[in-house]
């Protein structure tokens, strides 16, 4: 059976309210975390995304019970009756490499095989494996094999991060949260997702400061118990839908979301020209007037420009007025939304770090592919300026991150149809 496409009818003003769902990347390093509780844990805000349901099989592979009612998720983590993630599930979903930390601070013992490299290019993890053995964690690596063991307890260690990878930050954090020692994460992810992660081990009686900062403590206890949370709002689907009404001249309530998490990204649509107006839980945007360039953007670790927000800003800058350029710090084969926006008319020259992108009076309908999650936005996002009908294939990397992206477009007034 083929795969299904979206089909857009470019040219519509998007209007109207939308809720954002729950944040992917939060999600799922606490799905693993529950793991690590081994208690009986309520997770709210979940978002319906086909990561989630990914960890979800992983921890019933790992002997928990798992249930989902509406955007809650309930999670058993009481008997765990294996400590191996199958290769099958690992190259589902690239990180569910979180999972490592979750299983060796329960069982003191985990296998599964390297995460497959994404769409992003290699996906090293060289800075999770540095740490978790300055953790005390043995780690053999063979044929693709990670096979990890932990005698005794964590007693605790002094980790500086060689660049401050989230995927890492947690990994350690969750390594680290049951033990007998405190241990200090230096040059840490700073992102909101880690302070939520953080949240959640805290609620599970965890002893965690300084998330949020450069430099996380966390102190060892004995035990976890179960604990219900609610996840963050995801500030990627956010500044995508932000995209959508700035680049289609419209004007978007955004509800439940935290501005706070924001700022950088506000600020680059509000250099693009858009009236963007935060309150405590909603942001309101609206691009009455045709966008202005943005001369530099650099993608950056949090606080920055967040590398996610980047294909899509990309996409909503082929239609400013003036030359824009963005630099992408973070990783090094991000730009593969361009070929496809230039099939759709846009003026782009990617080359290396630096993509140089000279705003077009319009963009003609094209039939396009998706390479990776937010790329995939992109074109949809640049779908719904272009004149006529832009298809977008491969949904499967769009669904890991956006809830029926085509019902929430839909609702705003967008002619988009899956297919
Ligand atoms: C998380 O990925 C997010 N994924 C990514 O979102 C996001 O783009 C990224 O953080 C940066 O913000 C989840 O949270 C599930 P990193 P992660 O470790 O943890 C290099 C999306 O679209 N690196 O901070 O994998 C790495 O190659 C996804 O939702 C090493 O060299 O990101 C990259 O260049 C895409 N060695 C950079 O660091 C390591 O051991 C940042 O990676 C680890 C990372």
């Amino acid at each position: 059976m083929t795969e299904s496409k979206l089909y857009i009818e470019g040219g519509r003003k998007l209007r109207g309210e939308i809720f954002v769902h729950g944040a992917k990347n939060s999600v799922l390093p606490v799905l693993a975390a529950t793991l690590l509780s081994g208690g009986q844990c309520r997770i709210h805000n979940c978002p319906a995304l086909s990561d989630v349901f990914s960890s979800c099989r992983i921890l019933r592979s790992l002997g928990c019970k798992c249930r989902r009612d509406g955007d809650t998720v309930e999670i058993d983590a009481r008997e765990i009756s294996d400590y191996e993630i199958s290769e099958e599930l690992m190259r589902e979903m690239r990180s569910s490499i979180v999972f490592l930390g979750a299983i060796i601070g329960r069982l003191r013992r985990c296998r599964l095989s390297f995460p497959g490299g994404c769409e992003l290019g290699p996906r090293p993890i060289d800075i999770h494996l540095a740490g978790l053995r300055k953790l005390g964690v043995k780690i053999i690596e063979d044929h693709g094999v990670l096979d990890c063991t932990l005698s005794g307890t964590v007693g605790g260690a002094d980790i500086t991060l060689n660049l401050p990878s989230v995927g890492a930050t947690e990994n350690i954090m969750l390594a680290a949260a049951i033990g007998s020692g405190e241990t200090v994460i230096r040059n840490a992810a700073k992102e909101p997702e880690i302070a939520d992660l953080a949240g959640f081990l805290n609620a599970c009686g965890a002893d965690i400061v300084g998330q949020g900062t450069s430099t996380v403590t966390v102190r060892g206890v004995e035990r976890l118990h179960g604990a219900e949370y609610t996840v963050m709002p995801d500030r990627i689907v956010a500044a995508t839908y932000m995209g959508a009404a700035a680049i289609t001249g419209g004007e978007l309530m955004l509800r439940g979301v935290r501005p706070a998490d924001m700022y950088s990204t506000v600020a680059v649509f509000e250099q693009m020209g858009a009236n963007v107006y935060p309150y405590s839980d909603r942001i309101y945007i609206s691009a009455k007037k045709p966008l202005n360039a943005v001369k530099t953007i650099r993608t950056m670790p949090y606080p920055g420009f967040p590398t996610d927000c980047q294909p899509i800003v990309m996409a909503v800058l082929t239609r400013a007025r003036g030359t824009s350029v963005i630099v992408e710090n973070i990783f090094e084969n991000r730009f593969r939304a361009a070929p496809e926006l230039v099939r759709m008319g846009a003026d782009i020259k990617a080359e290396g770090k630096v993509a140089v992108i000279e705003g077009v009076s319009r963009l003609s309908g094209a039939a396009t592919v998706a390479t990776d999650l937010r790329a995939g936005a992109a074109l949809v996002v640049a779908g719904l300026s272009a004149e006529g009908t832009t298809t977008v294939s491969n949904l499967h990397y769009i669904d890991r991150g956006y809830e029926s992206i085509e019902t929430a477009l839909r609702g705003l007034g967008a002619k988009i149809k899956r297919v």
